[in-house]
């Protein structure tokens, strides 16, 4: 702090500016979801990314097991969309779609209309999969009232979901540690149970068979709530942030179904399920179940400029939009929303999605995986794993008395490894990018296998 200029000196100009913001000092980054002072004390920097792989500052190259953070699916520095990104600069950095329109916002609309479940074709623009979450609940609670039901404004999660961390998102996400430092939270809210810990379905592959009837659950809130409070239900198709949930088989389908007999908007968080993640283009296609709201984010662009989006069926924006009246239809939306880099950067990614078909990828090479992940059942500690899709979740006991520490010091050792896994708790969870080959899964698996000894 001493060497910050004093109230009425002149700043500091030329090389004294730059030995004033001292750019390689960590103190200044608050840093997000971190131990600020543990990294601080042991940084571990990231400097340059290429296809499967990042590179430290040191240049020690690390596989990129969970896609940054579940995001890069193409594999990191594709040109296509670097080059994209490049041309839309010098073009036209930044318009307005305030009652303004520029070409390319509409033209990334229309592709991501393309591979959306049938009859979800209006695209609304955000910059993450947060702001996502806060808008897909907003429309659901506009869409009501449009139609005169301006009483249901009750929105159901579901415990260990995860929708991100605006207020939205935060309250209708069901894990504790993300909501205990924030106060009250939003009001009109419940939560559905998770579909974890069913003992038979311990070491699943796949959608495990038993959980079905834990969707019921809805009919008990319809019950204490009544129906004609409920505007929405959100889930993640798999949860994702919380450690590799899969739904159980038939309970997306008894969720669906209590949602049409009752009226209520079914949301899919598919932030990590979206552009090919479970094989398909969203997850509601693999898993045989369409919502009527589907947020995204993260794979959209490959993660190389921020933007989400959320995609709504017809009948949704025509309630919305022909219900109002002249104007402004809905009192909503962001500076960046549908950004000419951000447009160009989902542009890029989603011709490549197609031409390089990413989710036959990662289908093809799904039951290699599958077979990988569960190579790691009967390693010390190892009390459960999932997969679904080129996603891995490998829980462990946690050592007696110190929850996480067993899954970070396997997080530590797989980085110093050569090897970028996510842990979550005691779970581990893994999503490479869709373009991962064989070798690089026995690797995965290889060093995660190595640590998790080492860790006993
Ligand atoms: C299912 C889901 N929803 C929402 C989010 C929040 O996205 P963001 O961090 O871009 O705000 C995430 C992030 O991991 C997510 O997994």
């Amino acid at each position: 702090m001493d060497e910050l200029p004093h109230e009425g000196e002149m700043a500091p100009q030329g090389e004294m500016a730059h030995r004033v913001s001292r750019p390689n000092d960590l103190d200044a980054f608050w840093m997000p979801y971190s131990d600020n002072r543990g990294f601080k004390s042991h940084p571990r920097m990231l400097a340059r990314a290429q296809g499967m792989s990042y590179f430290t500052p040191e240049g020690r190259e690390v596989l990129d097991g969970t896609a940054g953070l579940w995001c890069c699916n193409a594999g990191h520095g594709r040109a296509e969309i670097v080059e994209a990104i490049q041309r839309q600069a010098a073009v036209m950095d930044f318009a307005p779609t305030f009652q303004l329109g520029h070409p390319i916002a509409f033209e990334a609309a229309a592709r991501i209309a393309e591979i959306t479940p049938d009859g979800l074709n209006r695209v609304f623009f955000t910059n993450s999969g947060s702001e996502a979450a806060d808008t897909a609940l907003k429309i659901a609670l506009a869409y009501h009232r449009a139609r005169g039901k301006a009483q249901r404004v009750r929105l159901i999660g579901r415990e260990r979901g995860y929708h991100g961390v605006g207020f939205g998102g935060m309250s209708v996400g069901g894990i504790g540690g993300n909501r205990k430092q924030f106060g009250a939270l939003l009001p009109h809210v419940d939560h559905l149970p998770h579909t974890h810990g069913l003992a038979a379905n311990v070491f699943a592959r796949g959608q495990p068979e038993q959980g079905a009837h834990l969707a019921d659950a809805l009919e008990n809130l319809v019950a204490l709530h009544g129906a004609e409070t409920i505007a929405a239900v959100m889930v993640e198709p798999v949860a994702g942030s919380t450690g590799v949930l899969v739904p159980p088989k038939g309970y997306l389908e008894r969720l669906r179904a209590i949602c049409d007999r009752n009226g209520i908007l079914l949301i899919y968080d598919e932030v990590i399920t979206g552009f090919g993640r479970l094989g398909t283009n969203f997850g509601a296609e693999r898993l045989g179940v369409a919502p009527d709201i589907i947020t995204m984010a993260k794979g959209l662009t490959n993660a190389a400029v921020p933007m989400g989006a959320v995609a709504v069926r017809e009948g949704v924006y025509d309630a919305v939009v022909n219900g109002a009246p002249a104007g402004i239809e809905l009192f909503h939306g962001y500076t960046y929303s549908g950004h000419p880099l951000a447009a160009a950067a989902a542009i890029a990614t989603l011709a490549l999605h197609r031409s390089e078909d990413l989710p036959g990828r990662a289908r093809a090479i799904e039951p290699y995986w599958e077979d990988a992940a569960h190579s790691l059942r009967g390693l010390p500690n190892v009390i459960d794993i999932r997969n679904c899709g080129l996603i891995a979740g490998i829980e462990l006991a946690p050592r007696p008395g110190q929850p996480a520490a067993r899954a970070m010091d396997i997080f530590r050792k797989c980085f110093d490894d050569g090897v970028l896994v996510r842990v979550t708790g005691d779970i581990v969870a893994l999503s490479p990018p869709l373009i991962v080959e064989r070798p690089q899964v026995d690797r995965l698996f290889g060093t995660l296998s190595d640590a998790i000894r080492a860790a006993a």
